[in-house]
């Protein structure tokens, strides 16, 4: 498999070569990467998942504690379900606690799956990623994937709780504060695989 090979050299995996160990299968760089930037269309595919674009029979994640960020919408939602169905134990990151519970009870229902754990957390702010941490690591040992997916482009200038403007805190900085944070066990965990959109 794709992210076992790039798992043992603890390299980032690229948003292809992840969709590429979802599918079980090469994928073209150009191909999938013109199909991710096409935006909104090719989101509602992912949105409305006919999971049948990830199969789950090549690819198990069973025994895998996975947390995904913005797990409620758009591709966060997707690629939770998609490790769910892969068999992933799946911690969902959600802002919000009544979309987070929905988009929860969606995936275990579609996925059979019941080990979907929510979490909440505004990654805007610099003290909620903290206590996500904390929260996190009271409830596991282990974390074998973490997909920094939660994002937002902010028109104009607003500013997060910390005082830094929003797009910066949530797109870059709230991802570089969770991963050091996890990096520990992330690396305990050994096979661990870290993906960050480029958007
Ligand atoms: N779609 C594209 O074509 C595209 C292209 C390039 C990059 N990207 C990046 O890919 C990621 C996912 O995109 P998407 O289109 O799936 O976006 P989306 O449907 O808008 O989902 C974004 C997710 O991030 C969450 N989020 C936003 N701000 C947050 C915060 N402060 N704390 C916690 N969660 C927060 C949202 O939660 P709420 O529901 O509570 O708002 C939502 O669950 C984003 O980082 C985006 O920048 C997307």
């Amino acid at each position: 498999m794709i992210h076992e090979q790039k798992a043992r050299g603890a390299e980032p995996l690229s948003f292809t070569a992840f969709i590429a160990a979802c599918l079980g299968k090469a994928v073209d760089e150009d191909k999938s990467v013109q199909a991710y930037r096409k935006g909104r269309n090719q989101l509602v595919l992912f949105q409305d998942v006919d999971i049948s674009i990830m199969p789950t029979v090549n690819s198990s994640m069973q025994g895998k504690i996975c947390m995904v960020t913005g797990a409620n919408s758009g591709i966060g939602k997707a690629t939770a379900l998609a490790l769910a169905q892969m068999g992933a134990t799946v911690v969902m990151v959600c802002r919000d606690r009544a979309r987070g519970e929905e988009a929860k009870s969606e995936i275990t229902t579609k996925s059979r799956n019941n080990a979907v754990d929510l979490l909440q957390a505004d990654l805007s702010s610099q003290q909620s990623i903290r206590q996500l941490v904390e929260n996190f690591q009271h409830h596991y040992t282990h974390l074998h994937v973490l997909i920094n997916n939660a994002g937002a482009a902010f028109p104009g200038r607003r500013e997060s709780v910390d005082g830094l403007e929003m797009t910066f805190a949530v797109n870059y900085l709230a991802p570089f504060l969770l991963t050091n944070l996890l990096l520990d066990v992330l690396k305990a965990s050994c096979t661990s695989i870290g993906l960050h959109s480029d958007g």
